[in-house]
């Protein structure tokens, strides 16, 4: 693009702020704290030299206000649908869940990574058009973690999403609390998205030449925005920083570093902080994981450094001169995470993830366990217990697999012949297992599934019973029946 990089300040999301008190649902002696968000038409500045850009985003912006919360301090939010009646992205009418007789424009919201009741979920048959609200309540009863909001609405998600209807949702506790990470104007949280941007600066979704079915089966954008913003830029102090990153794309991978390869601690993932700071040049998002980051500017004074994906651009730090003396700590221990043995597991199930021709349409599809997401529930884990999941990927691409309510840990991914497996059912593999990386050794919500692997994953299904879903983040492969539901019963159901 020809247009000027780093020429404007990185955004930092406002913090949500609550409209007043209601009493808890878990507890009507006490109460919570109650937000009202509008999700609204806006229209945004992405760079200096471009036009206003027609969005959708929270409370007058996108991605929206960024929640802080407690771990344990619930609150309500009242999701509002104030869109208008028009969508103004492409909608593929042939996609489940979005056919003719739908209103166009519906939404519901989903707190990605949030230990929510169901009912209070964004199950995304859920939605709710113009005019009409959703009262959520979230207890928020989990460790401190980046979580983030978003669409989940059936057969549009991709569209809301891409549109602008995300934003930061951030949960803390004692145990970060008690040390000291750098905190305050030194802790940033930094969304990732890339979009197709037409020179008017206009949003551009890209479809495919059939007409009458215009979904692609994935967008990778020609830029990349932080907070929004086009190639901005951040004024840092020589010193550490902390960056709570997540990967908000539809579709794009990030393979993440500062400047040339300078190294870099990744201190915490999806579901929190790691166990010990991980030192590494990398780090490695696809949809809708999180990072946490501790960099050191303090050997950088005075220089320009570029935080990059690979070889595209996304932002410049620029580091002052030296100044005050950095009071933060790096420690060596973060938070235990204890591995939980695989003899905990009540079950295994084996579910693979399917690529289909649709008979129809004659496009592709992609599916989990070749089952459509309106066939009735086959996943049933019972509450507090310990499943294995594996996730055996036939298919020619990488999926990031999501469950909902849970936090899980990755075993470890395996190659095995996949053209065997599709004649016989059998499984060959065709190496070692190799067990997930250092910086995978948290608590998840979220695994990269390689193709010609099996991903395990070790998943024990608290808190909530009732009706969730489990998809691919991959936002055109989960508009396109990449997704299903799962169900948490009690003992002996
Ligand atoms: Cu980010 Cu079903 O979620
Ligand atoms: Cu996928």
């Amino acid at each position: 693009s020809m247009l000027k990089p780093f020429v404007d300040p990185l955004p930092l999301p406002a913090v949500m702020k609550n409209s007043g008190i209601r009493p808890d649902p878990d507890d009507a002696a006490k109460s919570v704290p109650f937000y009202r968000v509008a999700m609204e038409e806006i229209h945004q500045k992405v760079h200096r030299d471009l036009p206003p850009t027609r969005m959708w985003g929270f409370n007058g912006s996108s991605p929206g206000p960024i929640f802080e919360t407690r771990s344990g301090q619930g609150l309500m939010v009242e999701w509002a649908n104030q869109l208008p009646g028009k969508h103004f992205l492409p909608i593929d009418h042939t996609l489940h869940g979005a056919e003719t007789d739908k209103p166009e424009v519906r939404c519901v919201i989903h707190l990605h990574g949030g230990r929510t009741p169901p009912t209070s979920d964004g199950y995304p048959e859920d939605w709710v058009v113009p005019g009409k609200s959703l009262l959520y309540h979230y207890p928020n009863k989990q460790n401190a973690a980046l979580l983030f909001y978003h669409d989940h609405t059936m057969g549009i998600n991709r569209l809301n999403i891409y549109a602008g209807l995300q934003g930061m949702f951030v949960i803390r506790d004692e145990v970060e609390d008690a040390l000291n990470l750098p905190k305050g104007r030194y802790e940033i949280p930094l969304m990732l998205f890339d979009r197709f941007l037409r020179s008017d600066g206009q949003l551009e979704y890209p479809v495919s030449g059939d007409p009458k079915s215009p979904w692609v089966p994935e967008v990778y954008s020609n830029v990349m925005l932080a907070n929004g913003r086009l190639f901005p830029y951040l004024e840092v102090e020589p010193r550490r920083y902390r960056f709570r990153v997540m990967n908000g794309s539809n579709a794009r991978f990030f393979r993440l570093s500062f400047g040339d390869l300078l190294e870099l601690h990744v201190i915490g993932g999806d579901q929190g902080l790691l166990q010990a700071p991980v030192k590494t040049q990398h780090a490695l998002l696809t949809p809708a994981e999180r990072t946490d980051i501790v960099f050191d500017f303090s050997k950088h004074a005075g220089e320009k450094i570029v935080l990059k994906s690979d070889s595209f651009d996304i932002m410049e730090f620029r580091v002052a001169a030296p100044g005050a003396k950095d009071s933060s700590s790096l420690p060596a221990m973060l938070r235990p995470v204890a591995r939980i043995p695989e003899s905990n597991a009540v079950r295994t199930r084996r579910l693979t993830l399917d690529e289909t021709m649709n008979k129809v349409q004659e496009s592709m599809g992609m599916l989990l366990n070749n089952t459509p997401w309106h066939m009735p529930v086959t996943e049933k884990p019972v509450i507090d217990t310990t499943e294995i999941w594996e996730l055996v990927n036939l298919t020619e691409d990488t999926h990031p697999i999501h469950l909902h309510l849970v936090k899980f840990q990755v075993l470890d991914r395996r190659s095995f012949d996949v053209f065997h497996f599709q004649d016989t059912g059998e499984m060959r593999y065709t190496n070692r297992a190799i067990p997930a990386g250092p910086e995978e050794a948290g608590w998840k919500d979220t695994v990269r599934c390689e193709k010609g692997h099996v991903t395990r994953i070790i998943v024990p299904f608290e808190g909530y019973t009732g009706r969730y879903v489990w998809h691919c983040h991959l936002l055109e492969h989960e508009d396109n029946e990449m997704m299903r539901p799962f169900e948490v019963v009690e003992q002996g159901h």
